[in-house]
């Protein structure tokens, strides 16, 4: 039995993103810029590839495997790597397969997604309103969007709602968003707005609408009682007594989270980030391709999480953005 990975920090990493490809049919304001210049295609990793690099950390204790971007599901070929990935779940090595996905190719792919063992999905949607969502993803149409989570549900998927808080922009829709929610039988998280991109730091601080507030709003018209449950990311959980729905918050502003991390982060060129919020990573694609055996990148990935950083240095505190990241969240796939 190989021994499991485990940080600097003591902390045991069982949870791997996997970002399949940087490219994205949206172009969210807090994600991307307008105009990316994305990777060439030929320096991806092979679907083949990926799948070598995941089943080596699926022997070194990682559980849990989430598929992300850019958008996972406009990756060519990506229905063929989750039904290689199943095979692990099928072992029993995997206890979860799943993606995180803006929903536009939803409709398309949600049968065959649960096929292959996926159970359960994070679908980004910060606002039910047609005009608004336009703005904020300046390429997506929201009914395609709601069509893929009605898809999802009815291929028997439990559907979580990711919505970044954004101040000036969801903030009138925060009881709208939950209600929705409630009634499709959703749970829903919401998401501090991190400092991430190549944007101006005016934006972010503009942007940024804290958890704190928004989760004092909900109190004022819900009793929320706080859940020890987790599942498995930094989100933590109350009940709405009055609906019985579960709302998730992601406050990577308002309260750090970071000594319970458990994962890292791959690119789809295989770079291989320790935390979103640091610069720090390890490539490797060389060590993949320079050897068949998977040795070689066993010690190169032990030897990356020996240099996991504590956390992240993301700070609106002192009314600028400190820690900010440069890379864009659609390159390590949030
Ligand atoms: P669950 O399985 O539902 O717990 O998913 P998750 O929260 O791990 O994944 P998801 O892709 O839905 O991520 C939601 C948000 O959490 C994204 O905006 C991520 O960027 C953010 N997030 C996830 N992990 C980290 C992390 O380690 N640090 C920070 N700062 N943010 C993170
Ligand atoms: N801050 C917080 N969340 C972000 N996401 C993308 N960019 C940011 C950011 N700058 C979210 C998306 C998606 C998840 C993968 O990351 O909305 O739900
Ligand atoms: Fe695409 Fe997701 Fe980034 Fe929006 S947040 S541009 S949907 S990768």
């Amino acid at each position: 039995m190989n021994t499991p990975l485990i940080d600097p920090f003591a902390r045991a990493i069982t949870y791997l993103r996997v970002s399949v490809t940087d490219r994205c049919d949206f172009r969210c304001v807090y994600c991307m810029s307008e105009n990316m210049t994305f990777l060439p295609k030929a320096d991806l990793l092979s679907l083949e590839e990926l799948d070598r690099l995941c089943s080596v950390f699926i022997g070194l204790g990682v559980q849990k495997l989430r598929i992300t971007g850019g958008e996972p599901l406009v990756r060519k070929g990506i229905l063929t790597f989750f039904q290689r990935m199943s095979r692990h779940l099928a072992s029993g090595a995997l206890k979860e397969l799943t993606l995180t996905t803006n929903g536009s190719q939803l409709e398309r792919y949600a049968p065959q997604l649960a096929a292959c063992g996926v159970r359960r999905i994070n679908v980004s949607l910060d606002t039910l309103d047609p005009a608004k969502f336009a703005r904020i993803t300046r390429w997506g149409r929201l009914p395609q969007v709601l069509d893929g989570i009605a898809a999802a549900r009815a291929a028997g998927m439990r559907v979580k709602i990711n919505a970044v808080a954004l101040k000036g922009v969801n903030e009138d829709e925060l009881f709208t968003l939950t209600d929705w929610c409630a009634q499709g039988g959703h749970d829903l998280t919401f998401i501090e707005v991190m400092p991430m991109g190549d944007l101006g730091n005016e934006d972010r601080l503009d942007q940024y609408w804290s958890l704190k507030d928004l989760r004092a709003r909900l109190a004022a018209r819900f009793t929320l009682t706080d859940l020890a449950e987790r599942s498995g990311g930094p989100a933590r959980y109350v009940r709405l007594e009055e609906t019985g729905q579960k709302i998730g918050f992601i406050t990577p502003l308002t309260h750090n989270f970071c000594e319970s991390c458990n994962r890292v982060r791959l690119t789809c060129t295989g770079e291989l980030y320790m935390c979103l919020g640091q610069e720090d990573m390890a490539d490797l694609r060389a060590p993949l391709r320079a050897s068949a055996d998977n040795a070689v990148v066993e010690q190169a990935i032990r030897s990356a999480i020996r240099h996991k950083p504590k956390g992240h240095d993301f700070d609106y505190s002192r009314q600028t953005v400190a820690g900010q990241v440069t890379r864009h969240m659609s390159h390590t796939g949030g």
